[in-house]
């Protein structure tokens, strides 16, 4: 089969137009060569030989499956147990600490990717919470990641940053075929459930309301208008006196984002 024609300028603006109106996010032009790396093998998988059949293709209405493969391998899903620890710390010492009610706990990991957050938010709960009801949400557009986080199925890599009681406490080493692995014990797992949610359109009401949610690492692919539109999205979800947790190296500054009040540079709060 003849080798596909190097993607022109013309074929990368479509492919940048299309990602960002399905996901929200912005594609620079030095993003050129990662989206080439990422969808060269689909054309080759329908023998194409030019981007432009394959952009045809997802924009015809008739390939959502395929759609869906291309959002998945452009969406970046980086992610570990505990990233950013202060905010764990925070969830315990300022949040739970010091909470009026004994009502269900609720947290949702918003572009949770495969899971570590959910279940670094799980581990947390369990130790904190021993006596209240609590269930986490996680979700993420990429249905890849998704199916991964549901197994809570990980390799023993992935273990660092997992504080070394609550690795013995909360996961299950692998043995035998499953040798080098590691599970999330199943009574985290039924408190945390996955399911597909493209934090740019509106959001399912029937996902209820929040004391936390965590948007971290997400907002990175996102302009500004972009941003303006999920936070907002999100603030109905958030119940009063909730916190909207953000990552270190993003910001909120300058956008329209209602009643929310910083309590810590990457801390918001909903009066
Ligand atoms: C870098 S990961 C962050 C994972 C985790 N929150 C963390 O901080 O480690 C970003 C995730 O955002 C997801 N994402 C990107 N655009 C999205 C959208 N419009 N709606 C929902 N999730 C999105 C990606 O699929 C990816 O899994």
């Amino acid at each position: 089969m003849a080798e596909p024609s190097p993607i022109t300028h013309e074929e990368f603006t479509l492919f940048r137009r299309l990602i960002y109106k399905i996901a929200g996010i912005s594609l620079s032009d030095a993003k050129k060569v990662l989206l080439v790396g990422r969808l060269a093998r689909r054309l080759q998988v329908y023998e194409l030989t030019s981007f432009s059949q394959y952009y045809r293709m997802l924009a015809d209405g008739q390939h959502p499956d395929e759609v869906q493969t291309m959002v998945d391998l452009l969406t970046t899903n980086e992610t570990y147990f505990f990233r950013e620890p202060k905010h764990f710390d925070f969830l315990r010492e300022e949040i739970i600490a010091k909470r009026r009610n004994n009502a269900t706990f609720r947290v949702w990991s918003a572009a949770s990717s495969s899971g570590e957050e959910a279940y670094s938010i799980a581990m947390t709960l369990a130790e904190a919470l021993p006596d209240t009801p609590w269930e986490i949400v996680g979700s993420d557009i990429c249905t890849k990641v998704l199916a991964k986080a549901v197994t809570g199925h990980y390799s023993l890599a992935r273990t660092e940053g997992i504080p070394p009681g609550f690795l013995q406490k909360y996961c299950l080493k692998g043995i035998r075929s499953q040798a080098g692995t590691f599970k999330i014990i199943p009574e985290l797992r039924k408190r945390t459930r996955f399911q597909q949610i493209n934090l740019t359109l509106p959001i399912p009401t029937d996902i209820g309301e929040f004391d936390v949610i965590f948007l971290r690492n997400v907002m990175i692919y996102f302009d500004a208008e972009t941003k303006t539109k999920v936070v907002n999205h999100l603030l109905p979800r958030l119940k009063r006196g909730g916190h909207l947790i953000i990552g270190h190296s993003e910001s909120l500054t300058g956008l329209d984002i209602g009643p929310l009040t910083a309590v810590r540079p990457t801390i918001y709060r909903k009066p």
